[in-house]
């Protein structure tokens, strides 16, 4: 007999593992670089409007999805399309969760090495001419070191994700993400108040639509699957662990909000520092290890906050990369009958050895390289987050348009949110929105592929 399935212990629980899913890497790696370089305020009404107008829908549609089947990501489009082809929506999740883990954790070990370099005050050598960049590029290039860390950060993923869903993800989500805002909100007022932070706000916030392009809208589009945990089955896994009878549009809001609440205020802290002490905020991936780095020492307590920052990234890494191999994880007990522990150990292995081939590709061994300029690891970051995402997205949208029904997935919405009523045809007009704008957009990126 298998086992009953866990479910979370608390609402807040859930709502907290289910916003330290989405706050990640996205929120405040991959977020404030993508705003610098594509028009600040501009990318970040963009990426509002996706969320609202994409990301929502979709998000009730993949909680409910789990909700009502209990089930991993493959099993409950197989059960909820009597065993048709939509599973392949779910496999396309895991793979999604392969592509992405393996180049996440890499990163994760990043957030590991520059914790550890914050505490030993290495930063204060990098605050002349560009030693910070130098001594970037030294580290990722090595083949050896990062590897390690990225190996560490995997191992902290299988150890969390093999404690289980209350005892493992539940437990840790409650401890680190008050940590999280704690960290990020002293943050916030120091970088608010650094002589000349007014600059890095406006920034931020006051539009300049000339820097946005047609590449920045299918940018934001996939940042906001990508930030919010999107169309790879971690919400349909996470929502599968709770009850019938809990507020799904409730916990939907609020996770969104965290999500959202916490990106901005990272690149407050993030744009306030950098215009503050001068710096180019159009840095691209370099901003947060390469410009940061040599902004602490010039700052009053840098040394200090810049323990905290890194720490807080390490964190939000954290919480996000052990979503994913959730999902690997759900898959193998649900459908192939395996132990937690064989699953986690056996994929966080898998994943770990296709990290090590992506770290190694931004040194001297690319895999791609007979073929592409790109190396193995953008590959991966691309692949997953301006195609597999968006892919999943939109078929999940599709399949609550024309095979669940949208009746059936109110039903399962009404189910602990009464209080929700909207029309049949306002949900299904929705519903087809986002689609649509994914779908249009989706395909321009593939015209523009290929043509
Ligand atoms: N949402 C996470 C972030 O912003 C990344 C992630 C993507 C996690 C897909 C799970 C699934 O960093």
């Amino acid at each position: 007999m298998a086992k009953p399935r866990e479910h979370w212990g608390s609402k807040a629980g859930f709502i907290l593992a289910a916003a330290g899913s989405a706050v990640g890497l996205g929120n405040i790696w991959k977020y404030p670089h993508m705003a610098g370089q594509h028009g600040g305020g501009a990318f970040t009404i963009v990426y509002l409007i996706c969320i609202l107008i994409v990301g929502l829908p979709i998000l009730l549609a993949e909680l409910s999805i789990g909700r009502r089947t209990q089930l991993n990501p493959v099993g409950a489009f197989k059960v909820l399309s009597d065993n048709s082809s939509w599973k392949w929506v779910g496999l396309l999740g895991v793979a999604s969760a392969f592509t992405i883990l393996s180049f996440y954790s890499v990163v994760g070990g990043w957030t590991l090495k520059y914790t550890l370099l914050a505490l030993t005050g290495a930063f204060n050598d990098f605050a002349v001419g560009d030693s910070a960049g130098k001594a970037f590029n030294a580290f990722v290039t090595n083949p050896i070191d990062p590897i390690i860390w990225h190996l560490v950060f995997m191992g902290l993923c299988v150890y969390i994700i093999n404690q289980g869903v209350k005892a493992g993800i539940e437990r840790w989500s409650k401890v680190l993400m008050p940590v999280l805002l704690g960290i990020l909100l002293l943050l916030v007022v120091r970088g608010i108040t650094l002589e000349g932070a007014g600059a890095g706000l406006r920034f931020l916030f006051s539009p300049k639509w000339s820097d946005l392009d047609a590449s920045a809208v299918v940018l934001a589009l996939g940042h906001s699957f990508f930030t919010i945990s999107l169309g790879m089955g971690t919400m349909i896994t996470y929502g599968s662990y709770l009850s019938r009878g809990s507020d799904l549009v409730q916990s939907a809001l609020w996770i969104i909000f965290l999500d959202t609440a916490i990106a901005l205020l990272a690149g407050v802290a993030i744009f306030t520092a950098v215009f503050a002490l001068g710096q180019n905020p159009a840095e691209g991936p370099g901003l947060i290890f390469v410009v940061l780095p040599s902004l602490f020492p010039q700052m009053p307590g840098g040394a200090i906050f810049a323990v905290m920052f890194f720490a807080l990234l390490f964190v939000a890494a954290l919480t996000s990369a052990i979503s994913i191999l959730e999902v690997v994880t759900a898959y193998f007990i649900d459908e192939k009958g395996w132990s937690r522990s064989r699953a986690t150990y056996t994929f966080g292995s898998i994943i770990g050895l296709i990290g090590v081939l992506a770290s190694l590709s931004n040194g001297s061994f690319n895999v791609l390289a007979p073929f592409t300029e790109l190396t193995f690891m953008d590959l991966l970051d691309k692949a997953s987050s301006k195609y597999m995402l968006p892919l999943g997205g939109m078929l999940t949208a599709i399949f609550v348009l024309v095979r669940w029904g949208i009746v059936r997935f109110m039903d399962e919405i009404k189910a602990g949110a009464a209080w929700f009523q909207l029309h049949r045809w306002a949900v299904t007009t929705i519903f087809t929105i986002a689609g649509s704008v994914v779908a249009y957009i989706f395909v321009r990126e593939l015209v523009a592929l290929f043509g």
